[in-house]
């Protein structure tokens, strides 16, 4: 390579170095999306969780049973490949999720004008468009009795029945939640951990319905007033 050629391609390098250096800025934005992201969305889950098992004390002994009996008889502690199996745990998370999804719409931008099938709705590149997480999921066609907390609507065959795309929690697409896989094993983790020792309750304080706070994009409880009770072992 020639000296022209060379300095031609540190020139080039240097830029590459310069638009790829982070602002802080964007380095503040980053770390404000990993706790928005990464811990609010997995906390909020945790929280409704607990308010369902509450408000449907049934469904809640029918989970910890399936804990209980799958917990290692020498050390009472939880195997992870267990964890990752048990229908009933997975079905009360997703219904969690369904009901109380902490993204309640999904943001896209159009790409490339696009019809909609026959409906004669053209999309034109550059439009936001905005996927209803938070009504696919309460929609009575694809979730009859959509406002009941029912984990049986994801439980063996019922599971396979939820139609593609309305259910929704973590995205869809290239762009989905990256955390999807980390976030379903803490919760069920730190619910089977809790479930081992306590039960939840309602109290005279507990709000029927709960009641929904705007932050941010993330759907959040107002307040969570709950009881917790020690089991005996
Ligand atoms: C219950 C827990 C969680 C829920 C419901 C959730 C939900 C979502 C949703 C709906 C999106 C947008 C997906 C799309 O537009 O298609 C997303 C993106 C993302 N999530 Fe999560 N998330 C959760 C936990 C986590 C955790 C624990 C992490 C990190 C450890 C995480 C990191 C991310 C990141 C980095 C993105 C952006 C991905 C991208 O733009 O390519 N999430 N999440």
């Amino acid at each position: 390579m020639g000296e022209e050629e060379l300095a031609i391609e540190r020139k080039t390098l240097k830029i590459k170095v310069t638009e790829n250096k982070l602002t802080e800025n964007e380095i503040l934005a980053k770390a404000f999306m990993f706790f928005l992201a990464g811990y609010e969305t997995s906390a909020t889950t945790l929280s409704f969780l607990s308010y369902e098992l509450a408000m449907a004390p049934d469904i809640q002994q029918r989970l910890y049973d399936e804990i209980v009996v799958n917990l290692d008889e020498n050390t009472g502690e939880m195997d992870y490949d267990k964890l990752a199996t048990l229908p009933y745990l997975d079905a009360v998370v997703s219904e969690t999720l369904r009901m109380h999804s902490p993204a309640q719409s999904m943001p896209r931008v159009c790409s490339v004008e696009y019809a909609l099938g026959n409906t004669g709705v053209v999309i034109p590149a550059g439009q936001n468009i905005d996927i209803p997480i938070y009504a696919l999921h309460h929609c009575a066609e694809f979730y009859p009795e959509p406002f009941k907390f029912d984990p049986d609507r994801f439980l063996g065959e019922n599971k396979r029945k939820v139609k593609p795309y309305t259910y929704l929690p973590f995205g869809a697409g290239p762009r989905n939640c990256i955390g999807m896989r980390f976030s379903l094993l803490e919760i069920k983790l730190g619910l089977a951990h809790i479930m081992k020792h306590y039960r939840f309750t309602t109290c005279p304080l507990t709000d029927r319905p709960i009641q929904y706070k705007r932050m941010l994009r993330i759907g959040a409880p107002q307040r969570m007033i709950l009881g917790i009770e020690k089991r005996n072992l």
